[in-house]
């Protein structure tokens, strides 16, 4: 055993190990909502984070950053194509998100995936201190719950899953639903973003594993019991905040603008490259709207950031074709000399310059067609300290469930979209203001820390043994 009383197990760890065309090496925040959610809670509490450096063949000894020990763990080339591009990426990631892509399956995927989680579980075990607390986090590793557990019944296990929990309909296709369900059944609460998810993994527990439920909890016939509840994320709000009222952050929103030709409207999207995000019906309603003359080059500008992702998966290479073709097209036909009806950057910036771009963006789209919670949505609440700008909101990112002031539209609806736009375009200040307020006061009170500590103090206090046994 070791000494960490806190121990988190994460597929990436939250700096990213990257080599330049030089040779140079250099560490950058890894990217995805995970890691900026994380990140302020674990430099809050401390401890060790056990997680993938982010390229293939690294052996790096644990080092510690800020107080917190990170522990790396070291995935071979066939590891990362098979268990994070492969099963993790081309199998969970599209099932889970309601397979608005293809998933694959592959029964050598399979074995990879359980290969790595034994390891990670391995590791975790490792560093934990006796009776610790060890937090698992997400689809990449949902075996590692229960491997733990063999390896140290002592400890409070908490799992939680940042993307959605599909339907019993769409989980059923896994090959290997019922080793999965086993594994998640290693800890002793499973976390969920919304309510639903919870419900659908208690639902499916019943059916294909045949544990008896009630409610919220699953009874073990060890006599264990198990949780499975919602606890929607969140950001480190009053730091986003302080950000976007920095004098750096501010003289940058403004040069942003003036950059961009001083237009009337900054309309934004902020992304992984991903195919759930719903990047491409979002750009053509725009594009339709300027097309129709609705909107008009010369004073409004569509800025889309796209941060690379999973460059490596067939489908987002695909995808990046599709938006490249997009936007090419889309500027041939409408933009003018000086004026491109969409500014797009295929690249991942710092958080001082997202906070400008909050601030330089009088309404920002977040239309995915399916997302766990989406933090992009919360962070740019957190940036309208003025109580101005308005958001544009997919009613199915698991944000829409707190930030119903949005205006909420299914990026299935093209039409519905481009009306919401424009609603959102000609909104009175006052409409804004009153919005903005409302959604400002959920994420200034829901902000990150709260969120992990309600977990935390959920895995502290619950009984994990029940006295009957069924
Ligand atoms: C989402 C997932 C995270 C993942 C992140 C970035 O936020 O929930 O688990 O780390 O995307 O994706 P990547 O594959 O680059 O780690």
């Amino acid at each position: 055993t070791g000494t960490a009383e806190l121990v988190i197990v994460a597929n990436r760890l939250p700096v990213d190990r990257v080599v330049e065309a030089d040779g140079s090496l250099h560490w950058r925040r890894s990217p995805g909502g995970l890691v900026s959610a994380m990140e302020p809670v674990m430099k809050l509490h401390g401890g060790a984070w056990v997680g993938w450096p982010g390229s293939a063949d690294d052996v790096i000894e644990p080092f510690e950053e800020d107080g917190l020990q990170l522990i790396p763990i070291s995935l071979s080339a066939s590891e990362v194509e098979e268990f994070y591009e492969g099963f993790s990426n081309g199998t969970l990631w599209p099932l889970y998100h309601d397979v608005v892509a293809k998933p694959e399956f592959h029964r050598e995927w399979w074995d990879s995936y359980v290969t790595v989680n034994r390891r990670f579980a391995e590791k975790a075990a490792e560093v934990a201190a006796p009776h610790a607390m060890v937090w698992v986090h997400d689809y990449q590793l949902q075996l590692v719950p229960q491997m733990l557990r063999d390896l140290r019944p002592d400890l409070r296990i908490g799992f939680f899953l940042h993307i959605p929990f599909p339907p019993a309909e769409l989980f059923q296709q896994l090959p290997w639903r019922r080793q999965v369900l086993e594994g998640l059944l290693g800890a002793d609460i499973v976390g969920f973003q919304l309510p639903g998810g919870a419900q659908n993994f208690v639902r499916l527990v019943r059916q294909r594993v045949g544990f008896k439920t009630h409610r919220d909890t699953v009874y073990l016939p060890d006599g264990r019991l198990v949780r499975a509840a919602s606890y929607p994320i969140s950001i480190d709000t009053a730091d986003f905040e302080a950000l976007a009222r920095s004098v750096t952050v501010t003289e940058r929103a403004a040069a942003i603008r003036e950059a961009l030709g001083n237009p009337k409207r900054v309309i934004l999207g902020v992304d992984r490259l991903d195919y759930t995000k719903g990047i491409y019906p979002r750009l053509r309603a725009y594009a339709e709207l300027v097309a129709d003359g609705v909107f008009d080059v010369e004073d409004t500008v569509f800025v889309q950031v796209a941060t690379p992702s999973r460059e490596r998966v067939e489908q987002y290479r695909r995808l990046r074709d599709e938006i490249d073709r997009l936007v090419g097209r889309v500027n041939g036909d409408l933009g003018e000399i000086g004026r491109p009806a969409i500014s797009y950057l295929h690249s991942s910036y710092p958080r001082e310059e997202m906070a400008a771009l909050y601030r330089a963006a009088d309404i920002m789209m977040v239309t995915p067609y399916r997302d766990g919670m989406n933090l992009v949505a919360k962070e740019y609440v957190a940036c309208r300290y003025d109580n101005d700008g308005a958001l544009v909101l997919s009613e199915f990112a698991g944000a829409a469930f707190e930030l119903s002031q949005s205006w909420l539209v299914n990026p299935y609806d093209i039409n519905g979209m481009k009306a919401a736009l424009v609603e959102a375009a000609s909104a009175e200040p006052k409409e804004l203001t009153r919005r903005m307020k409302a959604m400002r006061k959920t994420v200034i009170e829901k902000d990150v820390a709260s969120w992990a500590s309600g977990f935390l103090d959920d895995l502290t206090t619950i009984r994990p043994v029940h006295r009957r046994r069924v």
